[in-house]
């Protein structure tokens, strides 16, 4: 059997964004040995593609925001499918987070009497987002990076997990590779995160990077835990869409919260067309009012741009469908039209976002001070992920917790802007404190080395194959696949016919072949990610064609309403005893009293 070495670890955290590293810090502070695996480089994540703001109500620039407010909003963005006990955990908690964040050296930009600056975003009442221009997630990651790596932990990069590791009912570590030499490594560990991230890689279109292939979702599946909410899929109403190679790079949220307004073909303002119900008391039915707002007008309402991302990018859908969209299949993003309102407006563009300036200049060769953007919905984040307890984080599974995108539960249908920032923050520092508990309590399990040997072999068969698919080519036509017919508009017709290819998929999969040797082999670790994308893509359609009606983020065309009875119920799907994803209906947990008076109050 080729050898491996073994690290032993009390908590072993598996990726290094915002969620891991503060679930790392966590468990370092509560004294026990950490290992911190990261897929890429420390650093690289897809925490800093959430731009614009991590949302807390410090109420620093509308006093009327408080922990009410904003866990009421969390429930209306997700439709009320979330778990309340995590709206409410997050909500009172963020600000803590923010300000524990500001103390450990991340800086936020600045009100005029020097408190954290927050500005507006869709769903939230209140300007609420704190933030560094639009560069709020890498501000972040640095931070937790510069704290994390004086408290000790072991990071570990460049490696990819295949598998966790049981003993009985019990995750006790993880087998995977480097990816620098193709070595096999295992982690005991007493206590895993999982913090890995979404499933973007998925699709064809999309904000995420090449490492966001669901791997923490299908490690836990596969792992006997149970994943929740998984046709919850977000797809943000703005990202690149020309040239086509930058196509699906974000553009933040945080152009709308500036002002920024989105235009059709014709130069209408297509947003007021259609304002929900569930919005109309808080919508500004005119150009004017919705200035007013994002100028700090507390009696105006928020301008239609700012509404939830689910309905924005089904509204961008619905122009481009009728032939008003841009040239190049999207519609147009125009911050440049504040200069008619304020003076050294091109000054303000630039402070405000000044990421964005460089990204259209560099790589569209748009100077967004005086042209408008071309934008499209891109997949940016799951909502669906690993059920966990809300308190503890930890999965149903014992000895293994997740936490971030990977988990699921506090957004319900659909998550608000900024509300993925305060999410890792709040749950990474519980996940890794009850870890840490949990590592204390137990001792190291026992590594199965018949487990191991078999992984071994399944990930090297692609080497031995003397012909074979390029994995590259199943990747392709499976994101092509997932992206046209699982995608933002869906119906049954539609993912019937994604259920049989992805059959054919999983089947090219078991064929590909490899060349090559071990060391930094992109085609192999692209076969071994298959396996997790695949996986994700069975979920997500399974549970898209269970929800037979359209709520939040999941839009059927052929159920086009919200169904009364399909809101009283969250879907579960786990590994059958005979191998075979199952899906049940696992109804809502009653809302305790005192947070729905919350709720009516804030009505
Ligand atoms: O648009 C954005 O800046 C993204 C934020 C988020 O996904 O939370």
């Amino acid at each position: 059997m080729t050898s491996f070495d073994t690290l032993d670890y009390d908590v072993l955290v598996i990726g290094a964004g915002g969620a891991g590293l503060r679930a790392a810090i966590e468990a370092s502070a509560h004294g026990v040995s950490v290992g911190l695996i990261c897929k890429s480089l420390l650093g690289k994540a897809h925490t800093v593609m959430a731009e614009g703001g991590v949302a807390a109500a410090l109420s620093n620039v509308d006093e009327r925001d408080n922990w009410k407010v904003h866990f009421t909003d969390t429930m209306r963005g997700g439709q009320y499918l979330n778990n309340w006990r995590m709206a409410e955990l997050h909500a009172k908690e963020a600000p803590d987070r923010v300000r524990e964040l500001e103390a450990w050296g991340a800086l936020f930009d600045r009100t005029k009497d020097g408190k954290i600056l927050q500005r507006n975003f869709g769903g939230h009442k209140y300007p609420r987002l704190a933030h560094v221009g639009d560069r709020t997630g890498l501000e972040m990651i640095r931070t937790l990076q510069d704290h994390g790596i004086h408290l000790g932990m072991e990071v570990h990069m460049e490696f990819t997990v295949v598998t966790l590791l049981k003993d009985g009912g019990r995750v006790v570590g993880v087998f995977g590779y480097d990816r620098e030499r193709g070595r096999f490594k295992a982690f005991r560990a007493k206590a895993v995160v999982l913090a890995t991230g979404g499933v973007g890689r998925a699709y064809k279109i999309t904000s995420n990077s090449w490492e966001y292939t669901g791997d923490g979702h299908s490690l836990a599946y596969h792992a006997g835990a149970d994943l929740l909410d998984m046709e919850f899929l977000q797809f943000h109403p703005t990202g690149m869409v020309w040239p086509p190679s930058v196509r699906g790079i974000l553009v933040t949220e945080g152009v709308r919260g500036e002002g920024g307004i989105l235009l059709n073909k014709e130069g209408r303002r297509f947003m007021f067309d259609d304002i929900p119900d569930l919005y109309k008391n808080q919508t500004a039915d005119n150009e004017e009012e919705g200035w007013r707002y994002t100028q700090g007008d507390r009696n105006a309402r928020r301008p239609p741009e700012l509404l939830t991302r689910d309905h924005v990018a089904r509204c961008i859908v619905r122009e481009i469908k009728a032939g008003r969209g841009s040239p190049h299949g999207g519609v147009f993003l125009d911050i440049a039209w504040i200069k008619a309102k304020i003076p050294n407006a091109a000054d303000v563009i630039k402070k405000k976002l000044p990421s964005m300036y460089h990204q259209f200049k560099k790589l569209a060769d748009i100077d967004i001070t005086k042209e408008p953007m071309e934008v499209g919905p891109t997949t940016h984040y799951m909502m669906g992920g690993v059920k966990v307890d809300a308190d503890t984080q930890m999965s149903t599974v014992p000895g293994l917790f997740a936490a971030g995108e990977c988990a699921a539960g506090l957004h319900g249908a659909n998550r608000l802007g900024g509300n993925s920032l305060s999410d890792l923050l709040v749950f990474g520092k519980r996940a890794g404190e009850h870890a840490a508990i949990f590592a204390k309590e137990n001792k190291h399990g026992k590594i199965d080395e018949a487990q191991i040997k078999a992984v071994m072999n399944e990930a090297l068969a692609p080497f031995d194959r003397n012909d074979g698919e390029n994995p590259y080519q199943v990747q392709y036509d499976l994101q092509e696949m997932m992206q046209d017919l699982v995608g933002i508009v869906r119906n049954e017709e539609e993912m019937q016919k994604a259920t049989s290819e992805l059959k054919k998929l999983r089947e090219r999969a078991t064929k590909v072949r490899v060349v090559g040797n071990r060391e930094y082999n992109g085609g192999w670790h692209t076969a071994l990610d298959l396996q997790n994308l695949l996986t994700v893509s069975e979920a997500i359609t399974l549970a898209a064609l269970h929800r037979k009606e359209s709520r939040g983020a999941h839009f059927r065309e052929d159920f086009p309403n919200k169904d009364a009875e399909s809101g009283t119920f969250n879907l579960v799907i786990r590994k059958g005893a005979g191998g075979q994803m199952e899906i049940v209906r696992q109804p809502l947990l009653e809302v305790r009293p005192d947070l729905k008076e919350v709720i009516e109050e804030m009505k």
